[in-house]
């Protein structure tokens, strides 16, 4: 029977394997049908950003946990392959399954497809042409040497046609981060303390920051957190904030008064936040994803994005990483003017259970 490494590192490929693994387990009720390794690299580790996320989506422990922990991204991408080749090389599998953009995910392709073990990639040909993000360097890399891609919009099946990539090799199957939002959706719970802030829903805002670009200088950080104060006006705007941004955090003197800091959420307490809010302003792909889905106003910090969809059909938009391009989108947002969005194709919670269904025809 062959067997599948499913690989997960860092809090946004949780919830993407939660419902690839779910499914896999649904076919092997009927019959076994594939057997499966969970590898952890540990890129993550804090109960913030990783325990968390398993006990909320139901994630099995991990079989494995490689234990990297933070590093320079060639540290970390080294510690991955070596430790990944290491109990490849004591216990090979049949398939080695990546999801997402992170160091993980191009660090185990590596190690596997150097020993020859057929790789798949969730989420493959996503492409946002911005090389000066590392997650546009693991995508890139990593689908040069992907067997078979398991893809989220037409535009992701359009990049790798233009890569040579064979027709037989793409599999356009939906989203499995929008499987576990949909699964979860009725069990959203508000954060602890929530009530005592008496904020009323469509009342707020979110805000999420980690990338770089936008927190790694004050001379950045600092007018970002100023224009989305005021441009929120009277408004609270809630900060979960990243370990990354949390460092940069300490040495802000003063926050514009309506920004309310937070620990980084679980994943039922953060979706919880975005459906209720008025708008999210964020730098992270995903959760453009999930507002999409909500139909919640996004507005993302970066000047390029590898989710065009979430901007053609769902409710996002492109602000850039200018902070004076932040106020006419808040003024759309007050004057009522944002656009309502709609749902992109295959967003409908079964990218998991289809993605099993090609892995048992083809292994
Ligand atoms: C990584 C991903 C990014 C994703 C983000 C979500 C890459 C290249 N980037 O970025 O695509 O959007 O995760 O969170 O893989 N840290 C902790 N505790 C942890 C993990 C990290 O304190 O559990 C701190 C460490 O100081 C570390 C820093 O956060 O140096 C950055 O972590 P890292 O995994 O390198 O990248 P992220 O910025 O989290």
């Amino acid at each position: 029977m062959p067997l599948i490494d499913i690989i997960a590192g860092a809090r946004p490929n949780f919830m993407k394997i939660a419902p690839i693994i779910r499914a896999i387990e649904a076919l092997n009720d009927i019959d076994t049908h594939l057997k499966y390794r969970l590898i952890h690299t540990g890129q993550h580790y804090d109960q913030s950003m990783s325990d968390n996320f398993f006990t909320q989506l139901g994630i099995p422990h991990p079989d494995f946990n490689l234990e990297v922990g933070s590093g320079t991204q060639a540290e970390q991408t080294a510690r991955i392959m070596v430790r990944y080749e290491t109990l490849l090389l004591k216990s090979a599998s049949d398939l080695c399954l990546v999801v997402g953009d992170v160091t993980s995910t191009l660090a185990c392709a590596i190690a596997a497809q150097k020993l020859c073990i057929p790789v798949a990639h969730v989420e493959g040909g996503i492409r946002s042409g911005d090389w000066s993000m590392p997650e546009e360097i693991n995508r890139m890399a990593t689908d040069a040497i992907t067997n078979w891609f398991f893809t989220t919009s037409k535009y992701a099946n359009n990049n790798l046609r233009k890569m040579g990539v064979q027709e037989d090799r793409i599999f356009f199957v939906g989203n499995t981060m929008i499987d576990s939002l949909l699964a979860n959706i009725d069990k959203l719970t508000a954060p602890a303390g929530w009530n005592e802030l008496r904020i009323d829903a469509g009342n707020y805002f979110v805000i999420t920051l980690h990338r770089p670009a936008n927190v790694d200088t004050l001379e950045k950080f600092i007018p970002l957190l100023k224009n989305i104060g005021t441009g929120a006006r009277e408004f609270p705007v809630i900060f979960p904030v990243h370990p990354r941004t949390a460092k940069n955090l300490s040495k802000v003197d003063t926050l514009p008064s309506n920004i309310l800091l937070m620990d980084p959420l679980p994943y039922l307490e953060f979706n919880y936040l975005v459906k209720h809010a008025k708008a999210v302003i964020t730098d992270s792909g995903g959760i453009t994803e999930e507002a999409t889905v909500m139909g919640v106003p996004c507005m993302t910090l970066r000047d390029s994005t590898e989710r065009p969809e979430t901007i053609e059909i769902g409710t996002n938009e492109l602000v850039g990483t200018d902070p004076t391009c932040l106020p006419q989108y808040f003024e759309r947002l007050f004057a009522n003017g944002w656009k309502k969005g709609s749902i992109p194709p295959k967003w409908d919670g079964k990218a998991g259970q289809r993605i099993a269904e090609i892995l048992q025809r083809i292994l």
